[in-house]
């Protein structure tokens, strides 16, 4: 299955690029939420193009995905609490869509299979660096099949990166004043705008924290057991276990950056 979800990241990857290519025309932006949360014509049709192929090889599974697509309506939940029995997919069919609209080239689209409430595949394709980072459960995670190291690091000479969670404003002052903490505690912060490459970087090193205050479950829930695969921590930012039944908090990172970040005084 596992090499089915990376075909199918790929694929989607290849939709974005060609709609980049064209420089988006053709492509329609509307606003959901608010101002900041976008969703595009494309968005819709890569989580449509996802549906139609994983139903063809997993009739009963059910679905779990960042947009309100009208067709395929059964294998649809919005309840996190029917993920407890049988397969589940958590979609985000593009994971930054705000730099996708604005051309920032840094998106991606995120895929996790969940048995019974427990993610056991997770697969994140980012098509502008032809990066595939492919996760199962107990089996560690490949970046374009290379197996990833598990490591430790500390975030002192690291850098760290942060997320605003752009929908939720509530959380804008305790964000900027966590971006200040994690600037203290490591060489520099980067704020990127796709959660799930936060996830990945982190795994393979190129971030030793990820830190973000408000999170649903399509954004992490494959770049969760990616990092975990590669011998990070994943909790809430006050250290306990993350549950896709609310909107968390995420904290990823290296344990001794993990351990360091929950030293802090909020
Ligand atoms: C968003 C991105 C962003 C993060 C937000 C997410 P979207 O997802 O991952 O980096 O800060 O919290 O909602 O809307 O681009 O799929
Ligand atoms: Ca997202
Ligand atoms: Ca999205």
């Amino acid at each position: 299955m596992q090499h089915e979800i990376d075909r199918l990241a790929r694929e989607a990857g290849r939709m974005i690029l060609n709609a980049d290519s064209s420089a988006l025309s053709g492509v329609e932006v509307v606003t959901k939420s608010s101002r900041r949360d976008l969703v595009t014509s494309m968005d819709l049709e890569i989580q449509q193009m996802l549906m139609k192929e994983l139903l063809a090889i997993i009739p009963q599974a059910k679905f779990l995905c960042e947009e309100d697509v009208p067709s395929m309506p059964d294998a649809v939940i919005t309840d996190a609490g029917e993920l407890d029995e049988g397969i589940c997919f958590i979609i985000d069919p593009i994971d930054g869509t705000a730099n996708f609209v604005h051309g920032n080239r840094h998106s991606c689209t995120s895929i996790a299979m969940t048995v019974n409430g427990e993610t056991q595949i997770g697969v994140i394709y980012d098509p502008y660096r032809d990066e595939l980072f492919s996760a199962r459960k107990g089996h560690g995670c490949a970046l374009n099949g290379q197996l990833l190291p598990a490591f430790d690091s500390s975030m002192k000479n690291e850098i760290t990166v942060f997320g605003t969670a752009p929908y939720n404003d509530f959380v804008n002052g305790p964000t900027f004043e966590l971006a200040e903490k994690l600037y203290e505690a490591s060489a520099d912060v980067r704020r990127t705008g796709s959660a799930a490459l936060d996830c990945c970087w982190t795994a393979c090193g190129r971030f030793a924290l990820y830190a973000e205050l408000s999170l649903s479950a399509w954004d992490f829930a494959a770049g969760k057991l990616i990092a975990e695969e590669t011998g990070c921590v994943v909790t809430t930012t006050d250290g306990k276990p993350i549950s896709f039944k609310e909107k968390p908090s995420i904290l990823c990172g290296r344990p001794t950056a993990v351990s360091e970040f929950l030293e802090i005084d909020f």
